[in-house]
């Protein structure tokens, strides 16, 4: 302890030489440091849904006294118990802030941080965890590549290749970004199913396109994308490609290894870990290449008036504070997937939407928005001319939980000539009493208004 505080004196005295030292220390103490944290895996040895569902807290409750039906987890998944308490211990035990502290619980704080990366690394397939960027969320990441794009890439006449169903978070940045650039957006056009027309892509990609940038899987209509040969499509040309994985990870493997994109974000709070927290991978090639998004503290190797030296990354792109805790929670999120069977659990869920799709489509005056063969986790609908939040606020009276509304994919809707619609969103954690109730609570509402 001496010895740290004594080179940690030094800092003061001989500037950024000494700070080497104390990083030496302090990993040298990292690794010593005894890991207390749950890292084991839960084990459920096979995928056992109502184990799985006991699992999960919330899901346990009455809401307007009725027990609660979940079926809003393409806005934001529940966590299981392992998350929260982890979370828990985090806090009653362990805080303290990252990569600045000689301290034992700085040093245990930074190890648990920097061992997510790894995890992160290790469930996307991706080989460098330099590449994994820390950030608030999804939307976070697309702003920093787009930032990245921005400054080091777009030119005028450029243009970003984005399609018809991407979330409003992967449409306004890309806007932002051809009006400080004269870059120019095309939209690939997606048919009356809500499939991606490859023909047209194929059109539109080009050598002025700099970008694509699209959806693994739609949240408003459950479609899957082809990702696979439009990634190879437009590297064929050269083009790089992000890739929105925020409803995908939830539901599937998403592995870098497989698609080779070079760059794909996800939210953790629809990954069954907590809010305020997501990642960017990234190929380093290009984050080396693009300038700091944020800047301040802990994202510099030295400051001067006169200038500042950045960290390479992932550090250069992680100014400030992080969420420190929504990182280890998102651990804990990350461990539980890994404990289960994913491709029993994609069934069971599947298996459910399939269910809920049919039973819907069965009911006189439900239509069903979407209809494309490949799909995951949400079916969108609407009934007769009843609006949409008609049909959320009426179920929730039977504590049937659902989105309503324009699902943050304006121009999708507005071609289809809708302004909202119903969606009902699947995870592991729900079952066919699930479907049963959200079956009868659609009838009921028929019977109610039409
Ligand atoms: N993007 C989230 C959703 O689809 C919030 O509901």
């Amino acid at each position: 302890m001496r010895g740290l505080e004594a080179a940690h004196g030094r800092i003061l005295v001989f500037g950024y030489i000494a700070i080497d030292i104390e990083i030496c220390l302090t990993l040298r103490h990292i690794v010593a440091v005894k890991d207390t944290a749950t890292l084991e895996p839960i084990n459920h040895q096979k995928f056992d849904p109502e184990m799985i569902r006991a699992d999960f807290p919330v899901l346990h409750q009455s809401v307007r006294g009725k027990p609660l039906v979940y079926l809003d987890s393409a806005a934001s998944a529940q966590k299981p118990k392992s998350v929260i308490e982890r979370l828990d211990r985090y806090y009653r035990e362990e805080h303290s802030n990252i990569h600045r502290g000689v301290h034992f619980l700085s040093e245990q704080a930074t190890e648990h941080y920097e061992a997510v990366r790894q995890k992160v690394a290790n469930l996307m397939g991706v080989a460098d965890p330099d590449e994994i960027i820390f950030v608030k969320g999804a939307t976070e990441g697309i702003n920093l590549v787009a930032h990245g794009f921005t400054h080091s890439v777009l030119q005028p006449g450029d243009e970003i290749l984005i399609t018809e169903m991407e979330h409003h978070a992967n449409i306004v940045p890309w806007q932002i970004a051809a009006e400080q650039t004269g870059a120019r957006l095309v939209v690939i056009p997606v048919d009356a199913d809500g499939i991606i027309d490859q023909s047209a892509f194929r059109k539109l990609l080009s050598e002025k396109t700099k970008l694509l940038a699209f959806t693994h899987v739609s949240n408003a209509l459950g479609t899957i994308n082809p990702v696979r040969e439009m990634i190879d499509a437009a590297h064929a040309l050269n083009v790089p490609v992000l890739l929105d994985g925020a409803q995908s990870y939830p539901h599937m493997g998403v592995d870098h290894r497989d698609l080779d994109w070079d760059f794909t974000v996800f939210s953790g709070h629809k990954l069954f870990g907590p809010t305020g927290i997501g990642v960017l991978h990234g190929k380093r090639a290009w984050l080396e290449r693009f300038p700091p998004y944020q800047s301040g503290g802990d994202m510099i190797e030295k400051v001067r008036f006169e200038g500042t030296v950045y960290k390479g990354i992932p550090g250069k792109f992680e100014a400030g504070t992080p969420h420190i805790a929504g990182v280890i929670g998102l651990g804990e999120a990350v461990d539980y997937l890994n404990s289960m069977d994913r491709l029993a659990a994609r069934k069971h869920e599947d298996g459910l939407l399939e269910a809920a799709r049919k039973g819907l489509a069965a009911i006189d005056g439900v239509r069903l928005v979407g209809n494309a063969p490949d799909r995951a986790g949400a079916v969108s609908f609407l009934v007769g001319d009843i609006h949409a939040h008609d049909i959320g606020t009426f179920l929730d009276a039977d504590g049937i939980a659902i989105r309503a509304g324009h699902h943050c994919v304006q121009p999708l809707l507005a071609k289809y000539g809708l302004a909202a619609t119903a969606r009902a969103s699947f995870s592991f954690y729900n079952n066919m009493d699930d479907v049963e109730r959200l079956l009868a609570g659609v009838s009921r509402l028929k019977q109610f208004f039409l």
